[in-house]
């Protein structure tokens, strides 16, 4: 009687999160291959535009979160874009990886074609993206790492997490690369699942590479590193990093300065620091805030 019990409570609390499961699968994405996507489009060059892209997300009100914004990226260059907190980042890396569609299909174009007439499989395949909140399973490293690239081996995922400066601290785990993490294994630093982030989207080796904010809680010499190795292995293809400290897109072939939505200022870093705008004034405060900070560390000493 007791066994029946218990099975009968069992199968009622899998019931429930079956229905739950149920819920999520049955979702109908409301992004889709529409009648314009274009099937003969297998794989993605790099190059970006974005044409005076004005963009307002349907459950925002109306308000315009992007106004008028212009970039043109070569394939193969390196993109980074700046600005406040708010101002409107991570919409362009939504809008870029067809998240929303724009009003108007020409706004983001890659490859020159409006991303609304390439298939969602190629964006999907050919972007790849460390978002401005990973997120790791509950899986051993190698898992979290080779997450998306299906078949990639041990070796390739040790280089990817070599070039993302976590190879040392995964060694140092308790079971190597074979260490679970998550819920019932070993939590790991903002600043390490950061990099086993990047490990993971570097593994892909993407036309495409989109960088969110993703070296905040990195300390500087290892972002120079990281930077570093980006730069030798991502050469040739292209690569967006949105950033705070302004050191780390210093080497950009162009920077797009966003205020509140609007293209602000637009170039590279020298042409920004000459014009004495927006960029100027906020590389001259972080440069004192680091002079500050070096002043500090002397004193303690
Ligand atoms: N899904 C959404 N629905 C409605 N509004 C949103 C959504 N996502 C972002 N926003 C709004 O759009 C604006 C721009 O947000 P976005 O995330 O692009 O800023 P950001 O520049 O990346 O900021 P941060 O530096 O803090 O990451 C903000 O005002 C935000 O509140
Ligand atoms: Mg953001």
């Amino acid at each position: 009687m007791i066994a029946v019990g218990e099975c009968i409570s069992s199968f009622s609390q899998g019931m429930a999160g079956l229905k739950r499961i149920r819920a999520i699968l049955s979702e109908k994405p409301e992004i889709t291959d529409g009648p314009e996507c274009d099937e003969s489009i297998d794989a993605l060059r790099g190059e970006i535009d974005l044409n005076g892209l004005t963009f307002a997300y349907p459950e925002g009100g109306g308000n315009a979160v992007l106004r008028d914004v212009s970039v043109h990226a070569d394939a193969g260059s390196v993109l980074a874009i700046i600005g406040r907190t708010g101002c409107g980042k991570s919409t362009v890396f939504g809008l870029l990886e067809r998240l929303y569609d724009t009003d108007r299909a020409d706004m983001v174009c890659l490859d020159r074609r409006p991303v609304r007439n390439i298939p969602l499989k190629v964006l999907h395949q050919d972007i790849a993206c460390v978002p401005q909140d990973s997120f790791l399973f509950s899986d051993t490293v190698e898992s979290n790492i080779a997450f998306g690239a299906d078949g990639a081996d041990r070796k390739a995922v040790e280089d990817a997490a070599k070039a993302a400066c976590i190879h040392d601290s995964i060694m140092e785990f308790p079971d190597g690369y074979s260490t679970r993490l998550g819920e019932r294994g070993v939590t790991v630093s903002g600043g390490q699942k950061q990099r086993i982030a990047i490990a993971r989207a570097l593994l892909r080796d993407a036309p495409i590479l989109l960088l969110d904010d993703c070296l905040s809680a990195v300390d500087t010499d290892t972002e120079k590193q990281i930077l570093e190795n980006l730069r030798r292995l991502r050469k040739g293809r292209t690569t967006l990093i949105i950033a705070h400290r302004l050191s780390s897109v210093q080497g950009a072939d162009r920077i797009l300065v966003l205020d509140d939505g609007r293209a602000a200022e637009y170039g590279t870093h020298a042409e920004l620091m000459a014009l004495g705008g927006l960029y100027r004034s906020l590389w001259d405060k972080q440069q004192l805030e680091k002079q500050l900070n070096e002043e500090g560390d002397d004193s303690n000493a």
